[in-house]
């Protein structure tokens, strides 16, 4: 028996992916080269904006003609469209067999015993069960062997008002230090040299706890072999000065951030909801480069929220202008059902979100050449994770993607290069030696 999985969204999503491998691995499943092979087909939805729910549509009517062939295939949907959408998406695809959501994602087993039986197995939980921590009973099954996923809270309790998460993913659990620790040593002895600590709001980790991620982020830099430690996403709000002191104090905890700030405009991000100002986020960037010598950032950015004016979105690029991020993922706004955003006066014609997101991205490649240039003749410590092309494929501390011509044995160490030439998605290096 074969599965296959396509997932779309975020990170964790991804990494809730390479758990229902795992589980469905223990079930004796293996993995399907392509949908049209497998016994057990999964989408792992977003709903975070439009298209992706869009996208589900499709690819689902492509699923369907899998059944014809095989009757007894199973098509399963899970994640974040199916916990904002529930019984009414099976209503508009009666193709799914099979339905479950993040919080529920430990009682597959189940569903698919209850779809092999010819039921339809729909479980959307309103609230998170009891019982949900099963889930990191199950190992995950990871393409990357040398850097993992980790995630370590569920949810988020920050009502953003453009933003469909606390509703797809509920209030903020954070996972226990104990759990987490152990599913990182399990991977220190599978190989992973580099960890990636997740959550939707993951400096918020230990709030519910009586915890804080600082020590989170001590006790993972203490588990002998991890010599990489990255996480996403942070939230200004919770990024505080033990944070920062943290990430200065731990040598291990990489030197980048990926610190969302959304709108430049104080009175958007009032609107938003996001409970900081523009001159608060310039001052969390000042104290993360203060205590983390040669700190980098990448940030997510709404263009068009409603009622934003040209001298709003100015705040904006003024902000891509003064931190000089060195990945911006931008969006335009989506309003999406059930969400405050989704309702507001004074939406935003497409074609000036457009038209926005056009300037802000030409400013943004302007910044990222002029970046790129700084790099060059710069030695940089790359952890080599992949082999693409005859080239060995890795990261630098600052979160950049290098590539440079090598034997195949040299996968998995972390190294020292020289770059040659940097655009702005890549450098291009040559090795200089050899750390680990
Ligand atoms: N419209 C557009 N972008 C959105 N994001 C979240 N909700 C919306 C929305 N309704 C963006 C935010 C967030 C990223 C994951 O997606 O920038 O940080
Ligand atoms: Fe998409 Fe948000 Fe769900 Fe991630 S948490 S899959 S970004 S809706």
């Amino acid at each position: 028996m074969k599965f296959y999985i396509k997932t779309f969204g975020c990170q964790m999503n991804f990494n809730d992916s390479e758990r229902i491998k795992g589980i469905l691995k223990s079930l004796g499943y293996e993995q399907a080269q392509s949908y049209e092979e497998a016994d057990i087909i999964l989408l792992n939805t977003c709903t975070i904006r439009e298209k992706p729910d869009q996208k589900v549509y499709s690819h689902l009517g492509e699923y369907k003609k899998v059944k014809e062939k095989n009757p007894k295939a199973i098509i399963g949907v899970c994640g974040c469209l199916a916990q904002r959408m529930g019984a009414e998406l099976v209503n508009k695809a009666p193709v799914i067999d099979l339905m479950f959501s993040s919080f529920n994602i430990h009682q597959l087993p189940q569903l698919i015993q209850q779809a092999q039986a010819g039921y339809k197995a729909i479980a959307i939980l309103e609230e998170p069960p009891e019982d949900e921590d099963k889930l990191w009973e199950y190992p995950t099954v990871r393409d990357n062997q040398y850097c993992a996923y980790v995630t370590v809270m569920k949810g988020c309790d920050k009502n953003c008002t453009y933003c469909v998460v606390p509703k797809t993913r509920g209030r903020q659990r954070s996972r226990s230090l104990q759990s987490i620790l152990s599913e990182v040593k399990a991977l220190v002895e599978d190989g992973v040299k580099e960890v990636h600590l997740l959550g939707q709001n993951v400096t918020a980790w230990g709030q519910d706890i009586g915890m804080h991620f600082a020590d989170l982020l001590y006790e993972v830099a203490q588990v002998e072999g991890v010599q990489r430690i990255r996480f996403t996403t942070g939230h200004p709000k919770d990024m505080d000065e033990r944070i920062a002191k943290a990430m200065g104090e731990i040598p291990t905890v990489c030197p980048h951030v990926h610190l969302p700030f959304q709108a430049g405009s104080n009175r958007i991000l009032a609107l938003m909801d996001r409970g900081y100002t523009k001159e608060e986020y310039l001052e969390k960037i000042q104290m993360l480069r203060e205590y983390k010598k040669g700190i980098t950032f990448s940030t997510d950015v709404i263009v068009g929220f409603p009622t934003e004016t040209e001298e709003d979105f100015e705040h904006t690029l003024d902000l891509l202008e003064k931190v000089r991020f060195e990945q911006v993922f931008s969006f335009k706004f989506s309003p999406r059902p059930g969400t405050p955003a989704y309702s507001m006066e004074g939406q935003v014609p497409d074609d000036v979100k457009t038209q926005r997101m056009a300037r802000l991205l030409n400013l943004q490649k302007k910044i990222l050449s002029e970046i790129a240039k700084e790099y060059e003749g710069t030695i940089q410590e790359v952890l080599l994770e992949s082999y693409e092309n005859g080239k060995l494929v890795g990261r630098t501390l600052t979160n950049r993607w290098a590539t440079l011509q090598g034997p195949e044995e040299l996968l998995g160490k972390t190294v020292l290069v020289r770059v040659e030439r940097a655009n702005p998605y890549n450098l291009e290096c040559s090795l200089v030696s050899v750390l680990s």
